[in-house]
């Protein structure tokens, strides 16, 4: 498995210890930035993480900005992407599950840690269940 990950500067520490987790995972990891607590903005990260999904590079990519909400509007907007704002692990099921979500949005300032990872744990180890959920995601392209 092959994740792009990005941040912005409130994404930035959480981004590092998702980062860790992930290479503990053995997964492959491209760290997009940003690299430090540096103000940024977050559309330039967000397209950065997407054109990795997008190109088909790596499978699946993560972005965390303050809130989350910043990084899963800008992934949103193109086609190709279905990102997800989490902020628990039910959600985080339901969108691999029913959406196929392709991105995973989380907000550094929202959650701790330990919620944090196990988002991204539960969201890497789930797969998407087709079916009904496929006719579904095709109405919306
Ligand atoms: C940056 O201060 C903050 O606005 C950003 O990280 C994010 O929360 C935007 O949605």
């Amino acid at each position: 498995m092959k994740i792009a990950v990005g941040c912005d500067h409130g994404g930035y520490e959480l981004k590092n210890l998702i980062i860790s987790y992930l290479v503990g995972e053995k997964v492959e990891v491209v760290d997009t930035g940003c690299y430090s607590e540096d103000s940024v903005d977050y559309p330039d990260f967000a397209n950065k993480v997407c054109q990795n999904v997008r190109s088909g590079e790596y499978d699946f990519g993560i972005l965390i900005c303050g809130t989350g909400i910043g990084m899963s509007i800008a992934a949103n907007r193109y086609r190709e992407i279905r990102a997800a704002l989490c902020h628990e692990a039910f959600t985080a099921r339901m969108s691999r599950e029913h959406n196929n979500a392709n991105i995973l949005c989380i907000g550094g300032r929202v959650i701790g840690t330990e919620v944090a990872l196990d988002i991204v744990r539960v969201w890497i180890h789930t797969q998407f269940a087709g079916g009904r959920h496929q006719r579904r995601l095709d109405l919306l392209s």
